[in-house]
């Protein structure tokens, strides 16, 4: 059933491109310039009136969320927020009919993420449900959205989940996008980039004997940061949680502009730094904080766009990405730091697939 995996989890990143060609499949209009997603089920003229976005989700949806954030204001110019989804239900948050709300939520079944979709439907707004699991009760309760096609998804730590969730939500920003101020020649270029995406996450998994060979100089670490700023700021907290559920080594993922107003505190000879180095906007000023964590004695894993060497020479090791649109960029540096997590509980010994004190779904608050 592991398909000669040692464990779901490896299995589950090595059928990313898969999942990612079954989620984006049919859901882009290269001549366009859009997406066809169908589930979002409204009119052009409903999705005018859209205002606002509001991404509701738990743990590792809640990052996807993240990525949205930037994508429906980069590419959608509509203001764009994410809401921890307990939060949002017990804060008595302002939502109106102009709000879309999008809950996102692999299992459609985590207690937090539904009781937001049941406050914000009461509330009147537009809510739309981003599952994997057909026929969950937030698939069901929210009536409209899209599904991830991802496939079953067994071990705790997720992941396809999470790439196909990144993958819909630039979708759903290119179709809010082209309806406003996103030109057809840029949906074009854009669909075109999702559409590869399949294959960047392929050749990001072929360096996995890499990836496994550099986790072996991490792998006895106590404490880890992810740094990372824009859009790999989300990837850099899911890298913290991946490494954190499944190794049980203390990970925190911070904005890199964040670690000299406390964390930097921390740095002594050795601790590893993991920063997300792709090349985006910010990723000068992400170096500048590579060079100050250095400094400091710092051993640096830098996720970096293939071939650059500017780059890498700020790095101790490097894990290259292919070069692609920045907010795709999300996508395969995700894959390379699930890897990592991954070789680094392997070779810690944990119980990869089922982490002490987790479960795969959070059906209670
Ligand atoms: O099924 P959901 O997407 O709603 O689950 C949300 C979180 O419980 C989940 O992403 C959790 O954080 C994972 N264990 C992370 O790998």
């Amino acid at each position: 059933e592991k398909g000669g995996f040692e464990h779901f989890m490896l299995k589950e990143i090595h059928e990313q491109p898969d999942s990612l060609r079954n989620a984006i499949r049919g859901r882009l209009d290269f001549n366009l310039g859009s997406s066809v997603l169908s589930g979002m089920g409204t009119s052009a003229r409903d999705l005018a009136e859209i205002q606002r976005v509001v991404l509701l989700g738990c743990g590792t949806s809640l990052h996807a969320g993240l990525v949205g954030e930037y994508a429906f204001e980069d590419l959608a110019d509509i203001h764009a927020e994410v809401q921890q989804a307990a939060e949002f239900r017990y804060r008595n948050p302002l939502i109106s009919r102009s709000d879309l709300v999008v809950a996102i939520s692999q299992s459609g079944e985590t207690a937090d993420t539904l009781a937001a979709v049941r406050e914000a439907n009461q509330k009147g707004a537009f809510v739309m449900g981003l599952c994997n699991v057909v026929g969950s009760t937030i698939a069901r309760e929210t009536g409209r959205g899209v599904y991830l096609h991802a496939g079953p998804e067994i071990s705790v730590a997720s992941t396809k989940a999470f790439t196909c969730q990144v993958a819909v939500l630039l979708m759903m920003a290119l179709k809010l996008g082209r309806g406003r101020r996103f030109s057809r020649d840029e949906g074009m270029r854009l669909a075109q980039e999702i559409d590869a995406i399949p294959q960047l996450v392929e050749r990001t998994i072929e360096q996995n004997d890499r990836i496994a060979a550099l986790a072996e100089r991490y792998a006895a670490s106590e404490h880890a940061f992810f740094i990372g700023r824009g859009y790999l700021f989300p990837v850099a907290l899911e890298g913290a949680l991946k490494l954190k559920e499944i190794s049980y080594i203390h990970a925190e993922g911070y904005h890199a502009a964040e670690l000299k107003h406390g964390p930097i505190a921390l740095l002594e000879e050795g601790t590893p730094i993991i920063a997300l180095a792709n090349d985006i906007p910010g990723k000068d000023k992400t170096l500048g904080n590579v060079e100050e964590c250095r400094a400091r004695g710092a051993r640096i894993l830098g996720v970096v766009t293939e071939g650059d060497k500017e780059a890498a020479e700020f790095m101790d090791d490097v894990i290259e990405v292919p070069a692609c649109h920045p907010l795709v960029s999300t996508i395969p540096s995700a894959v390379a730091l699930q890897l990592f997590a991954y070789h680094v509980a392997r070779i810690r010994a944990c119980e990869i697939d089922q982490p002490r004190n987790l479960a795969k779904s959070v059906t209670v608050e």
